[in-house]
């Protein structure tokens, strides 16, 4: 009886699950077959790249491409639901399919088309040259030689500016900060689509700036979908209508002030399909292989930042922290303020400040003032790691038992001597592990300073998926490579921890 009720039971787990397998694979092709009916399609997007794509001050998503993209949708008869996300991230997106297509003014290149598709062209563009009006060496392509250029990652700026012998290649996320890096004069010229230089030059703050010479290149804008979507068809079909209709006249019209031109039916530069299986077992592992050189230059600089950053942060966080505990109560007061301004503010928030706030408020000012990218971003890890050391080193030394300093004194050690001989040797043992901890934070945050263009580990490789779109294989590698060195870390640490603690470093004497 038992036995037949515990096959019942089993019979029905098993019916059970094949139900809840069954009810999520439909689910999955009912999602497919949504898009293929036109209902919602997830837009991606980033708004930082006017007139294409930006945000009104209330919020609101606007520009040509948005305009474009609503009225295709509504000829076509699908829904859109917009979804920020970082240019250089919506390849990877789209190969994975978590979104169904983007608008971002995307150039159908040669190389995109080997993992993702485009929808027939709808805007012709071009990359130039931007520079200060005040620059006088700068008059075209071959003056960029030796130069500090200012691109976009992942864009087709970025991918120009390559060519240029000599040129030291500074890559930012989005292009409001290429543009910000040339004003405050840390990049000599900026390369990027032309509209957007000349249509930040007429709206915003960029009088300072000025387009150089002809167009380097000739590009046409696509709408990228992901390889073999249903929704290339819709897309398309929708492009089709508002170009006859005159709608698409209308929006060119409203953020251009001009006719459109004639735009090819097809572009010269044909949808590609994707390779399978073995073979793209093969190319993964080649790419992991090929980018070992370039991450391993970028570790380096990963572990130069952190080298310098810990050694800097240990020395302020140390004084900060006696300051804190033994200074007379105003030092005390802007010790403490300082500690909670670092640790209570987002460190990517003081990179920003370091390296493009503080340039900008000298240049408003009436300086002219530019930071190294080493100095802001060591600056930037050991400002903050300083705030977190401070606290390690006060709360490790308050952890010692007063009758310590009582009894040091009653042997006649001065304070320092105090500090010295009797407390701080035992703190030490007490502030080790929480110092690798923070050590170990510290070379995992050094990835942070990839926003000012530093070409760290991180960087590294987001430069690489830029080019070759294979993001798993490349973030796991680089991924490993952290893992790697902080193992490394956590193993130094726990050494030198045994190394300070007197039983256990004479129980390994006794057995070796
Ligand atoms: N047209 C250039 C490209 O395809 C730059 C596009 C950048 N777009 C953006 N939304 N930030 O590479």
């Amino acid at each position: 009886m038992c036995d037949r009720l515990r096959k019942v039971i089993a019979v029905k787990r098993w019916l059970v699950l094949g139900l809840i397998c069954l009810q999520l694979l439909s689910s999955c092709s009912f999602t497919n077959r949504a898009i293929a009916a036109g209902k919602t399609l997830t837009v991606a997007t980033e708004p930082t790249f006017p007139p294409f794509e930006f945000q009104s001050a209330n919020g609101e998503l606007q520009g040509f491409d948005i305009d474009l993209m609503n009225a295709l949708a509504s000829s076509a008869g699908f829904k859109v639901k917009y979804q920020n996300m970082p240019f250089a991230g919506m390849i990877p997106a789209l190969q994975a399919q978590t979104v169904d297509a983007a608008v971002a003014a995307m150039a159908i290149t040669a190389e995109r088309v080997k993992t993702i598709s485009f929808s027939r062209p709808y805007f012709k563009s071009g990359v130039a040259i931007a520079t200060r009006t005040d620059n006088k060496n700068i008059t075209n392509f071959d003056s960029l030689k030796n130069k500090i250029i200012g691109v976009q990652i992942g864009t087709t700026g970025a991918l120009k500016a390559k060519g240029i012998p000599g040129a030291e290649i500074r890559t930012f996320n989005d292009s409001p900060l290429t543009l910000q890096a040339l004003l405050n004069g840390n990049v000599d010229a900026v390369l990027n689509d032309r509209v957007v230089i000349l249509y930040g030059i007429k709206s915003g703050n960029l009088r300072k700036l000025k387009v150089i010479g002809d167009l380097l290149t000739e590009e046409f804008y696509g709408i990228p979908t992901p390889k073999g979507s249903p929704s290339l068809h819709a897309i398309n079909q929708g492009l089709a209508t508002v170009l006859k209709n005159g709608t698409y006249a209308q929006i060119y019209q409203k953020w251009f002030g001009t006719q459109p031109p004639q735009l090819p039916e097809k572009s010269s530069i044909e949808n590609q399909t994707t390779e399978k299986g073995v073979s793209r077992l093969f190319t993964s592992l080649s790419i992991i292989l090929k980018s070992i050189p370039a991450l391993l230059s970028g570790t380096l600089v990963t572990l130069e930042l952190t080298a310098l950053s810990v050694v800097l942060g240990i020395i302020g966080g140390s004084l900060i922290g006696i300051v804190r505990l033994q200074a007379a109560p105003p030092l005390r007061f802007c010790a403490r303020a300082y500690v909670e301004f670092f640790r209570g503010t987002p460190l990517l928030v003081q990179i920003f400040m370091i390296y493009f706030g503080l340039p900008a408020l000298a240049q408003n000012s009436g300086f002219t003032f530019t930071l190294n990218r080493l100095a802001a971003a060591v600056i930037a890890l050991s400002l903050n790691s300083a705030a977190y050391i401070a606290e390690i080193v006060r709360a490790g030394i308050q952890s010692i038992d007063r009758g310590q300093t009582e009894a040091a004194q009653a042997l006649g050690l001065s304070s320092v001597q105090t500090m010295r001989y009797a407390i701080f040797p035992q703190a030490l043992r007490r502030i080790l592990p929480p110092l690798g901890n923070q050590f170990i934070s510290l070379l995992k945050d050094t990835s942070l300073v990839a926003v000012i263009g530093f070409e760290e580990l991180f960087r590294k490789g987001q430069l690489i998926v830029a080019e070759n779109y294979r993001s798993f294989e490349i973030y796991f590698t680089v991924a490993l490579v952290y893992l790697f060195l902080t193992l490394l870390c956590s193993q130094a640490f726990a050494c030198w921890e045994r190394s300070l603690n007197p039983e256990e470093e004479e129980s390994s004497r006794k057995k070796s």
